[in-house]
């Protein structure tokens, strides 16, 4: 299967691929995503198999415009509509109470009756969106467990021989802007609740509304998101995290200035000036870069637990959850 350059005429050609219950992986901001009609259970749930992702962890609708959200939705509390008036399109996704005349097939709700959903802050995907004109179901577009694509190659690493060629595609857009999912908020309950830190920073969220975000309750055996086990985004290596150096048979992935005498090292940085975001926008590739290098293990710079870094930490948290 070819990848498509993601012109005006391969979107419309994803768009009836779409319509015709194919699968179309497609850029977002924040990672590639797998997607389908929400309303067709056969592609959905395909989705799923393709991914190797257990059937119990719900996929995000995805829209452009929120008008489609006042459908989906049997209620978006006035917190909520603070923040997506703001921050949508964006990466910002909305657990709800489920509209059950909607027609999201059960299967990407994992028969739940809530459902999450956002509109994604990519040209492409909004084009998309529009030409499909209904909710379309997205993962990340990866092997379920394995670290988020920011780029084609990864979707297509992961997913090539899993794909149908004649009734699936993969849209290249380039690489995605912010490179970590979206920050995904639970909206159900009388607080609002971070169920996953994301591209969107805690902090931004907090000038709007107060949701509350525990680390402590990310385990295996508790998981705050119903597909949000410790272990995920894995590279194949095992990570050492907040390193200061690495020691032999290690790589480095740094952040900010490197330690001196790491030259024999097979090293690289997130970001050689500590900015936050550029790591976020690294932070994937340089993990399936060293995975390609076939580096057994990886020592990672400490990471500012703010902004964005606490996305960042988060990830690499449950990435080197790897062995336990
Ligand atoms: O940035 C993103 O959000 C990307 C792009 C493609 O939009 N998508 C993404 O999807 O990361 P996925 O499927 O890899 O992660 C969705 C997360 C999962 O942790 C899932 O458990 C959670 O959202 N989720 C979905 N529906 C839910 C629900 N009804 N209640 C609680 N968590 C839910
Ligand atoms: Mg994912």
């Amino acid at each position: 299967m070819k990848i498509f350059r993601a012109n005006k005429d391969n979107i419309k050609l994803a768009a009836n691929l779409i319509n015709n219950g194919g699968i179309v992986a497609f850029p977002t901001e924040t990672v590639y995503g797998l997607g389908a009609l929400a309303s067709n259970k056969n592609a959905v749930k395909r989705i799923y198999r393709v991914k190797g992702r257990p059937e119990n962890n719900p996929l995000i609708v995805h829209i452009y415009k929120i008008e489609q959200a006042l459908s989906i939705a049997k209620i978006i509390p006035s917190d909520a509509i603070k923040l997506i008036k703001k921050y949508w399109p964006g990466p910002l996704t909305i657990i709800t109470a489920y509209n059950s005349s909607s027609n999201i097939s059960s299967v990407a709700r994992a028969n739940l009756n809530t459902v999450a959903i956002r509109i994604p802050n990519n040209p492409i995907a909004l084009k998309l969106l529009r030409l499909v004109d209904a909710p379309i179901i997205a993962p990340s577009a990866n092997i379920s467990q394995h670290l988020s694509p920011t780029s084609a190659d990864h979707v297509k690493n992961d997913l090539f021989n899993k794909l149908d060629h004649k009734k699936d595609m993969i849209l290249d857009g380039g690489t995605t802007k912010i490179g970590l999912e979206s920050t995904v908020i639970d909206f159900t309950k009388k607080n609002p609740t971070i169920l996953r830190p994301g591209g969107l920073s805690i902090k931004l969220i907090n000038e709007f509304v107060k949701a509350s975000f525990d680390t402590t309750k990310i385990n295996n055996h508790n998981p705050l998101s119903p597909g949000l086990f410790k272990k995920h985004y894995s590279p194949k290596a095992i990570l050492r995290l907040d390193a200061d150096y690495p020691i032999e048979g290690e790589a480095w992935l740094g952040f900010g200035k490197n330690p001196r005498s790491i030259n024999n090292f097979i090293n690289i940085n997130l970001s050689k000036e500590g900015n936050l975001e550029e790591a976020a926008k690294n932070l994937f590739s340089m993990l399936r870069y060293l995975d390609k290098l076939q580096v057994r293990k990886i020592a990672v710079k400490k990471i500012p637990n703010k902004d964005i870094g606490i996305a960042i930490n988060d990830r690499l948290y449950r990435g080197a959850a790897n062995s336990s």
